[in-house]
């Protein structure tokens, strides 16, 4: 592979379509902070980074880079690096304190007027995500949150609030991020809130190998429940987009053994086939029927009409590959987890040789060729769907060795971005329909199970003076490509 790479890879504005998007991406809970202040009630992370051991640094996002007093101040940055939009999260919880519709909070609505005001006034794009994993804690404690069904109702009533608050000019919203994730780290193992486990050695809540199976089904509903009602009451006059973001890794196949090949299809089906096959053939993929068995819910028909169609575009969280070997299947259907039941096993190295470059996180591998084959196998199952990549980044560890200078001349990250770009170009020049980009994170921020430890940032937070913000070497590079548009010279 690494002999096919080029060894300069070049990328300029223009490599993509007119009026495609660049933008940078944020999370309610990662950044806002004023975590008691506005009428803003408690979510399960609030809740879950109080239980001792569960946050590297025993921190929380009480405070973060405390962007619910500073908006403007990081807007002001967005816009001098000429970025068209903002990817940030309604919190939930300060829009409905409890969860629960009936008590609409004033002060939530104004602070998100004001941020999406301040965005428009200097010609910034936003796009909304109405939940990146901060439910309201009331939610949780009287109905179990994502595992019950009820769950649905809920959250369309509150995405309906959103529509009606601010559609008429947020032209963009994305309804759940990474539905996957908070599912199996959530729901199965137990390292996201609210941290339910499947590790039987520690605890046994429930049938741990069949929630995160629940959490996503019931996600994937309420996702339809909300777009119903946009396309119901708001889509004739709002004329907005919607979609949701989905987290998912490129699978390599280990050899060009037939097997391995199945693998990593497999491995890819039980990632964004879990969420888009229902949505764009009606039903879960096959793989998934026939390896998770009962465990895996059933759409009734009414369910299935709902979810068919319900997205305008397809948001990609990317960033990392991994080499797909073929496992055993196991002889059970019971008690699995989600990894034994793909049957792929994920490799990060062959022969010794590491897939690629490292970042901070222990699952941050640099692997920028995978980017262009994600694309390209969802514009091929899904018939070339609209994409827009809703997030794409690296870490590098905070530490005592890791000096200023060190974070603010993040050379690696500047490469990363480039050429991931490249490959991301390419798979435009090739078919897909990509409509836009957003960096992963406009700022460093709250790391949820790594607290403060990991930088994933554009923009250096100083968390311990004043939360000043620099903008890294990455930054400067990111506004010198948005300015350096050579199209049509
Ligand atoms: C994505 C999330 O999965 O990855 C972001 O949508 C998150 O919210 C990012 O910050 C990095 O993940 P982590 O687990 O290293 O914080």
């Amino acid at each position: 592979l690494e002999e096919s790479l080029p060894q300069q890879n070049e990328v300029r504005k223009c490599d993509f379509p007119e009026g495609f998007l660049f933008g940078a991406a944020t999370a309610a809970y990662q950044v806002e902070g004023g975590a008691s202040e506005g009428g803003r009630g408690p979510s399960i992370w609030d809740t879950y980074t109080q239980t001792q051991g569960k946050i590297l640094d025993g921190s929380s996002g009480d405070v973060a880079c405390d962007h619910y007093h500073r908006y403007e101040e990081d807007v002001d940055l967005l816009a001098n690096l000429g970025f068209d939009a903002y990817r940030f999260s309604i919190s939930w919880s300060r829009i409905l304190p409890n969860g629960f519709g009936g008590v609409v909070n004033k002060e939530g609505i104004d602070y998100y007027n004001a941020l999406i005001g301040s965005l428009l006034r200097k010609g910034i794009k936003p796009f909304a995500t109405l939940y990146h994993w901060d439910l309201p804690q009331g939610l949780h404690d009287s109905m179990g949150g994502w595992l019950s069904p009820e769950i649905t109702s809920h959250f369309a009533s509150y995405a309906e609030v959103c529509f009606a608050a601010f559609g008429d000019r947020v032209k963009h919203w994305i309804t759940l991020n990474e539905p996957l994730r908070f599912s199996l780290f959530g729901y199965g193992l137990g390292i996201h809130a609210p941290g339910r486990t499947s590790d039987r050695s520690r605890s046994l809540e429930g049938d741990t190998s069949t929630e995160p199976y629940i959490t996503a089904h019931n996600a994937l509903l309420a996702h339809a429940a909300a777009v119903e009602v946009y396309n119901t009451k708001f889509r004739a006059q709002q004329g907005g987009k919607i979609g949701l973001a989905l987290d998912a890794e490129w699978g390599e196949p280990l050899t060009s053994s037939q097997e391995d090949k199945e693998a990593a299809q497999r491995h890819l089906e039980f990632q964004l086939g879990w969420f888009l096959d229902p949505i764009y053939f009606g039903d879960y993929p096959e793989s998934m029927r026939n390896a998770v068995c009962d465990r895996l819910p059933q759409f009734s028909k009414r369910e299935i009409d709902l979810l068919r169609g319900s997205v305008d575009f397809i948001g990609l969280n990317h960033y990392t590959t991994r080499f797909i070997k073929h496992a055993t299947p196991p002889t059970t259907s019971s008690g699995l987890s989600w990894l034994e039941d793909s049957h792929a096993l994920r490799l990060t190295e062959v022969e010794g040789k590491p897939i690629g470059d490292k970042g901070a996180s222990y699952w941050m591998y640099i692997v920028p060729w995978g980017i262009e084959k994600m694309l390209k196998w969802i514009t091929d199952r899904y018939n070339r769907p609209s994409i827009y990549i809703t997030e794409n980044g690296m870490d590098d560890e905070d530490g005592a060795c890791k000096s200023l200078h060190h974070h603010l001349h993040d050379s690696k990250r500047v490469k990363f971005y480039q050429d991931y770009l490249y490959y991301a170009a390419k798979a435009v020049r090739e078919g897909t329909d990509l409509r836009g980009y957003f960096a992963w994170s406009l700022m460093d921020n709250f790391e949820w199970q790594g607290g403060y430890t990991k930088r994933f940032g554009l923009v250096y937070v100083d968390f311990k003076d004043g939360l000043k913000r620099l903008p890294k070497d990455s930054a400067l590079w990111f506004g010198g490509f948005l300015k350096n548009d050579w199209r049509g010279k």
